[in-house]
Parts: structure tokens; sequence; C-alpha cells
């Protein structure tokens, strides 16, 4: 596609009047300009008062999406833009389009980087065709309590190098090379910077940081995002460092102008420049335009700041009209780059998504991209596979639900989502499917205190007590007729995603006493959990035989899922948050701190609990497979490095078994001691190997000074002389190390 030349763009920012720059740097809902209903509210939602005149001058339209639809509103848009400036479409593909894959935290445990890519790709392509020109997406925040409801959208979980990888790996996908082009659509990373840092996990808290350790941990994977060629940046809801980041000249200006160069569109989140007032830092609307415009927001999302107060700052201060311009010029920019000057409809395309959308192809490719995303927890006496003559009971209130897609996917169609049960009695035959719900997700009490300030209608349950201890009397006479009881357990969508935080991470009591119950039954249990969040397991682990964490693995979910019960696909995945003994221990991540006390031992003034085990209950990297791997030998190729030379490291990995299946080899390093403390463990990279069954092969890593590297008291990163370790294993915990030294 070629694009209109600078000069033309230029040209018509010349022709613009300030009413029709400052509407660039307004998005609104879509709603605004729909008759029919369709729209997702993604926040507060609210009548931003804008004149006919201010609306037909808005520069883009949030989450409204579908070809005929975004014509429709493109054409109305246009007939009365007077400079027939095309509207921009701006979509939460968070996880997928029309196919809901599984959420970005299931993603990550695949550590393979291109299900990431796959899965971007076809994201890209459903919403592209439906009208979509940019994605907010990846979510790269670094998250490491599992309180906050957003840990599900965190791609790369508790480490900044998985966070590094999949912020590069997914931006590439969804843009390619020319964010024109059909299929590709622009990347909006967020949620900058550092919201996953909230405290106490509760969301839009407080975020309060080192710079140090801002650079060390969070910053990575946005700047891995912006060096590979994001077109937009969205501020993040939190303060930083006593500002918030929406108005944070270090943060806009210096960093990520200044120091990173970033050149692209910078979009507030969901009424983040309004809400600048509520953190008490912002005057009133007034002021709050003016430091946002000051800190360099170019799009005010769903507030009417700019909107309303952004035109008297613009004409008392020559300086800000030029911020102005400034913006607009990176907004038409950015039109210009996707080719809407010459096609104000980009690829929305009515005929090719009828053609594309929820293909079988990209069906069944999401089936096996899902199957990696799952993490086998526990495998006690190889309980699974299943086989296929065993007379199986499906248990609980997920056997037969296809709200299995996650809080983000309000553009999927569930209506194609199978159940377990009915994929499980197809690949079986009834007469070995036993079934019974056993209980809710979630008693009324709890989950009406969600739909509540959903403003959705609340549930009753005439009697829940007694009806809960009949199902449970039910599920029990159901499971006694069985060989085995598959329970599908977990959280309600409801409870994981943006303004989700909670201060249980349990299970609800009414599937733990469900577990408790069956036990009695003395049979062999497999837990299949659906959630959005590490949760507490401590108090019923021991109950069952086996756990597959299948997150809320999407529109494919229960043939995936049922392959890899029956041993037809072996599981892969690996955490990439560490799993606590119970909420008391958030945030809890395996690239902590040694501490003076480490706890290694049972003496009492150590750094530990009293009360539960100190160490996590699933570390980081954990994950279990059909094989048994086994690592042995590790070797180094020399014991002392110097600046520009590396080191190999190699170790044996055996499959001691007659599965075939792929391993997550991980490569950690330990700094033993430097001018600041440094972490424990430090992933520095990964393998996903495939084996055959009884095959053993040489796994090698290259370590080099860059991999060494930190951010010092003087914020340089540097790398100094000294001793480290490398530790090589099937997860944080799990390794074999060797020793080597750094000489500068
Ligand atoms: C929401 C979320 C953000 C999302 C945006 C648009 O509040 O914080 O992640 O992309 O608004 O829906």
């Amino acid at each position: 596609m070629i694009n209109i030349k600078d000069k033309e763009i230029k040209e018509l920012l010349n022709e613009m009047t300030i009413d029709e720059k400052i509407g660039q740097m307004v998005q609104v809902a879509g709603d605004i300009f729909l008759e029919d209903d369709i729209n997702v509210s993604t926040g507060p939602l609210k009548n931003l008062e804008l004149s006919e005149e201010k609306l037909y001058n808005v520069g883009s339209i949030l989450n409204v999406i579908g070809a005929e639809r975004v014509k429709k509103i493109q054409d109305k848009y246009l007939s009365k833009n007077r400079l027939k400036i095309p509207l921009l479409f701006m979509d939460d593909i968070i996880n997928g389009y029309k196919i809901a894959f599984p959420i970005p935290i299931a993603q990550g445990c695949s550590w393979n980087l291109e299900v990431l890519r796959n899965i971007a790709k076809i994201s890209a392509m459903e919403s592209n065709i439906a009208g979509a020109n940019v994605n907010f997406s990846p979510m790269v925040d670094l998250s490491r309590d599992a309180r906050w409801g957003r840990v599900m959208e965190s791609v790369g979980g508790e480490d900044p190098y998985l966070g590094k990888v999949y912020a590069k790996a997914t931006v590439k996908a969804y843009q390619g090379e020319d964010i024109s082009r059909l299929g590709n659509i622009a990347s909006c990373v967020k949620h900058i910077a550092a919201y996953g840092a909230v405290e106490a996990g509760r969301d839009y808290n407080t975020v309060d940081m080192s710079e140090r350790e801002f650079r060390q941990y969070y910053l990575p994977a946005y700047k891995e995002a912006i060096e590979n060629g994001a077109e937009m940046l969205m501020t993040s809801f939190n303060i930083l460092n006593g500002v918030p980041a929406t108005v944070n000249k270090w943060l806009i200006q210096d960093l990520l102008r200044k120091e990173l160069k970033f050149k692209g569109v910078i979009i507030s989140d969901y009424g983040a420049i309004e809400e600048t007032i509520a953190h008490g830092f912002s005057k009133n609307e007034e002021y709050a335009a003016l430091n946002a415009i000051k800190a360099g927001v170019d799009i005010d999302m769903m507030s009417k700041i700019y909107a309303n107060y952004l035109k008297k700052w613009c004409l008392e201060d020559k300086e800000i009209e030029n911020k102005v311009n400034e913006s607009v010029l990176r907004i038409l920019n950015l039109k210009n780059k996707l080719g809407l000057f010459e096609n104000p409809y980009s690829n929305a395309d009515v005929e090719k998504e009828k053609r594309y959308i929820m293909n079988k192809t990209n069906l069944e490719k999401a089936k096996k991209l899902t199957q990696e995303t799952f993490v086998l927890l526990k495998n006690k006496d190889n309980v699974l596979p299943l086989n296929n003559n065993s007379k199986i009971a499906l248990i609980g209130p997920y056997a037969d639900n296809i709200a299995i897609t996650g809080s983000w996917s309000m553009f999927s169609d569930k209506t194609k989502n199978s159940t377990i049960l009915d994929v499980v009695k197809n690949k079986v035959g009834n007469e070995n499917v036993l079934y019974s719900k056993g209980t809710e997700i979630l008693r009324c009490e709890e989950i009406n205190k969600i739909l509540k300030v959903e403003n959705m209608q609340t549930i009753s349950i005439d009697n829940e007590p007694l009806k809960e201890k009949e199902a449970i009397e039910k599920a029990k006479e159901v499971a006694e007729k069985s060989d085995i009881i598959i329970l599908l357990l977990g959280e309600h969508y409801k409870q994981s995603g943006e303004a989700c935080s909670r201060s249980n991470i349990g299970l609800p009591e009414n599937q733990v006493n469900l577990i408790n119950e069956l036990y009695k039954l003395n049979k062999k249990m497999v837990m299949v959990l659906f959630n959005g969040r590490p949760i507490q397991l401590n108090n019923v682990e021991n109950k069952l035989d086996a756990i597959l964490e299948v997150w809320f693995p999407g529109t494919t979910g229960a043939e995936a899922i049922t392959e890899v019960l029956f041993g037809d696909v072996n599981p892969s995945g690996k955490l990439t948050m560490s799993f606590p003994q119970n909420v008391g221990q958030c945030p809890i991540y395996y690239n902590h701190y040694s501490t003076g006390r480490p706890h290694n031992s049972d003496f009492k003034y150590l750094s530990r609990y009293q009360d539960i085990e100190t160490e996590s209950f699933y570390p980081f990297g954990y994950g279990l497979s059909y094989c048994k791997f086994i690592y042995s030998n590790l070797q180094i190729s020399k014991s002392k490095m110097r600046k520009d030379e590396s080191i190999l490291v190699g170790v044996d990995v055996e499959n001691k078994s007659q599965y075939e299946g792929y391993e997550i080899i991980e490569m950690y390093i330990q700094d033993l001691y430097a001018s600041v403390v440094r972490p424990v463990k430090e992933l520095k990279g990964f393998q996903k190997v495939f084996f055959k069954p009884f095959e053993k092969k040489k796994i090698e890593f290259e370590i080099n000074s860059e991999m060494l590297k930190f951010w010092n008291n003087d914020l340089k990163y540097v790398v100094e002389s000294g001793e480290f370790k490398v530790f090589i294993g099937s997860s944080s915990k799990d390794t074999l190390e060797e020793k080597f030294e750094f000489i500068d």
C-alpha cells in the first residue's frame, strides 16, 4: 500500500482547525455512532456529552468491530468530517477475536514463541478483516501477585526475560513488515508502566519502587516491544513513584521519548487522564488536560478532558499548541502507515470475514496451540493418561460448561465452544461416561458480589445449603459407579481480569467440600483446573492423584483437554508464575533476593513463615509430562570468562519413558555477589526440545557477558567481575549447577 507523502500529511495538519486537531486526540466507544446495541464496555460506562461537531472530529473508536459495522461507521463519520480524515478502529483482541485462544498467562506457559506468533497471526487476520486497525495487546506487565486479577493477561508472568521474548514475538507477529497489509494490525503495548506491581494486588493501586528495580524487572519487556517497532503504547492507571503514569513526564518524555526514542502514538488507558484528578495530582479538568499534554499523551481514551479543556491551553500557550501539533502528526502518520487515506476501510471485508473467520484449519491449529499451554502439576502413579475403556465420572461445574474463554473474550463466538462432557462422550462412548455437576462454580453470595457491581441480574437458589448437599450426594452416587473421577473445577471467568483482585486465591468452600466428599469414595481423582491466576491448592492437592492446569483455554478447550487427558497429546507447559502455598505469601516469585538469613534450614531466625512452608507450592518453570526426563552430566566449557568471550554449558537430558513429548529445558544464572544484591536465580535462556521414547540428547546453552549485566546503584547497566553459578534444569527449583568466574 503506498502511503500519502509526509509532505501531504503536514499540509493536512496545516489545514486543520484547532478543534479538528484536538478531535484527533479523542477516542470514544463506538456505541455513540451505532444504532444497534453492539458495544462492549471495558470500563466505567459514561456519556461524554460530546457535541455533534466534536463527535465527528474524534480520531478513533474503541471496541467496535465487524466489517459491515466498521464500514457503516466510517461512511457515516466521513460524510460529516470536513477534511475526510478516517477514523482509527482500536480493539481489545486480547486472546483472539472470534476464535478465543488461551488467555495470555496460559500462552506464556507454552514457552514456545511459535505458539504466541501463530495465535497473534490468526487473531490479527480475523480482526483485521473485521475492521480492526490497532490491537491493545500484548500486555507485558511483569506480574508477581496472584491477588491481582490481571495476571491472567500477562504473557511473561513473573519473569523479565520471558516478558521480553514474548513481547518481541507478539508485536512482530501482529504488525508484520507493513501494518497496512492484509492480516497485520498495529500493536498497542500496555500498560506503561509497572502496573503489575500494584500494592497488595489491588487493581489501580499504588506503585512505588526504585528506578533501579523498575529498570531491572519492569522495563525490559516494554523496551523490547519499542525496539521491535510497536506502533503504540498505553499508559497505565497507577501512579509510579508519586505521579500518575498518564501524566508522568519522567516516564513519557525522559524515558519513552528521549531515552528509548519511541516515536509512535501514546494513548491513555480508559479515562485515565480524567482520573488524575481523583489521584490528587490534577487540580481539575483543565489541569488534567494541561498535565497530560505536557507529559505527552497523544490520545485521551474515553474521557472528555481533551475534548473540552485542551483548547483553552492551546489558545493561551503556543508551546501547548505545538505539542498538540506533534501529537496530531503522530496520529495522522499512524493512519497513513495503515493506508487509511487511500482506503478508509483498511482491510475490512465482509466476504473475507465469512470465508476466513473460525475456519476449520484455524480451529484445528488453535487446538494444538492450546494444548501446549496446559501444565501438568501432578500425576501420581501415572494415573494419566486415561485409557479409553474405563468408566469415567465427569464431576464439576466445568464439565458441561462453554464459558471457558476468559473475561477478555467478549468478541468470541461461544456458541461454537464444545463442552468436555460432549467431547469425552464422543471419544469413549456415552456408556463409559457418567456425569454430575456436583456443585456450582460459586455460591450465590459470591457470584452476586460480582454480578451486582456489573449491574447484572443476581442469582438466588431456594434453600441453597440443602441443594448444595444434595448435589454433592448425587455426585457421590454417580462417582461410586465409576473407575476414575475427573473433577472439572476452578474460578469463575468473572473472577479474573480487570478489576478482579481477590484476597482469597483458593478454591471456593463449596468446591473444596465436593473434593473432600468424593475423596471418601477412595477412587482415583484427577482435577482439571480452570482459572486465570495461581490458585492455592495446598488444602486439596493431597486428595488428588493428578492436576492438569488448563487456565481458560478458549474455543477449542474441550477438545484440547480431552486429547491430553487420554494421551493423544503429551502436556508440555510450564508455569510462568509461582503458585503460592496460600495468599499470605503474595507476592512470591522465583527471582527473589537471598536476604541475610535465607531459609535453608529449620532454624528459627531465618527469613521464613512460622505457619506455612517458605517455598512456593509450585515453582516458576515447573510442569510435568507423561514422559520422565532425567537431567545429568552438566558440563561447562571453561571456568573463567572474559568480557568478549562466552562459555558453553551443556547437560544430558534423557526421556526414560515410552512416550514421545517436549521438554522445556531452562537455564538460569546467579551472580553470587555484586555492588547491589542479585537474585538467587535469573532465567537467561530456554529450549523446548522434542524427545522420542527413550531418547537422550545433549542440550547446550551459550553464556555471554551481556547475560550477566544488571542495573547498579548509579543506574548504569554493567557487568562486574566475580563468581557466578549457572543452573540448568526442568524448573527454577530442580536444577544442576556449576560455578564460573567472570573477569572484566
Ligand atoms: C481497559 C484496560 C485496557 C484496555 C482498555 C480498552 O480499562 O485497562 O487494558 O485495553 O481499557 O478497553
